[in-house]
């Protein structure tokens, strides 16, 4: 990894890579009416990890699809760099979806009749686009999947499919990687590598990522933590420990009882 050169993502000129401003989502109306984003503004700096917690139902997911323009929202501003989400074209949200940003989900959203590396290279084919071959040589051997290339996702344990996720995602130069509990089924070492290699990607490759999750050693790994609680931001805690965010979490469930 400490050999990589870091060329910059394409598009990645300005020091916000997204930014939300009183982002609002409601969902439904009348008695099945949920406001599940109530006024959100943040900003995810360039090269900087960042992960996102809070209670389940907090708007942790809702956040994450509406700034990766994965859905609409009710009012505000959703920014990717300096590009409006909000009155893109669906043709146009598309391609930026596809060209500008990278996405690792939970359940690792592979196709199963493709090997690792025709995953990899999966979203670049559908756009036309040639890979850098010593861009996508360095990511492969970054992840560790050089000898798994021609397995196809059943041949492949889960923390070897998350890889491949995390190589589809960062293959194309995104300029912003949103990730949503990434880790989550994964156990505490295959987490920990992915974990790593985000980090990684964030350090040394100048590679922004924001990333959901309940684990706060996972959350450990990031620069900085934004906790959500009802679809509000509460805090935003810069250099967290596991310790730290788990103190922050008591915290807050106390004072919830007692309010
Ligand atoms: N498609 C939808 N239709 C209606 N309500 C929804 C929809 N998606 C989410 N919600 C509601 O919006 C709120 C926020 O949901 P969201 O999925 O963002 O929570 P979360 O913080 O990601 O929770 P978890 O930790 O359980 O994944 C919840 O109350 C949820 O029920
Ligand atoms: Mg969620």
């Amino acid at each position: 990894m400490s050999t990589f050169a870091a060329p910059p993502p394409a598009h990645a000129t300005a020091a916000v890579a997204a930014r939300a401003t009183d982002l609002t989502k409601v969902y439904g109306e009348g008695e099945t009416r949920v406001v599940a984003l109530d006024g959100v503004s943040v900003e995810f700096r360039r090269a900087e990890y960042t992960a996102i917690m809070g209670p389940s139902g907090s708007g942790k997911s809702t956040l994450m699809h509406c700034m990766a323009g994965l859905d609409t929202v009710s009012g505000g501003s959703a920014r990717i760099g300096d590009t409006e989400l909000t009155n893109l074209s669906d043709k146009r949200l598309t391609q930026l979806r596809r060209d500008r940003v990278g996405f690792v989900f939970q359940t690792f959203n592979l196709l199963p009749t493709l090997n690792a590396l025709e995953n990899i290279r999966l979203p670049m084919d559908i756009a036309g686009r040639k890979p850098d071959p010593a861009w996508l040589e360095q990511v492969i051997a970054t992840v560790g999947l050089a000898d798994r290339l021609k397995h196809r996702p059943a041949q492949l344990s889960g923390g070897q499919q998350q890889r491949v996720a995390v190589a589809r995602a960062l293959a194309g130069k995104p300029e912003i990687i949103f990730g949503d509990e990434p880790t989550g089924n994964l156990d505490s070492r295959a987490g920990a590598e992915i974990l790593g290699f985000l980090r990684n990607s964030v350090r040394e490759l100048g590679q922004t990522v924001v990333m959901v999750t309940h684990d706060p050693v996972a959350a450990s790994y990031a620069e900085r933590v934004i906790f959500l609680a009802d679809g509000r931001i509460v805090d935003d805690m810069p250099d967290p420990t596991a310790e730290s965010v788990l103190e922050h979490m008591k915290r807050y469930d106390a004072k919830g009882r007692t309010s």
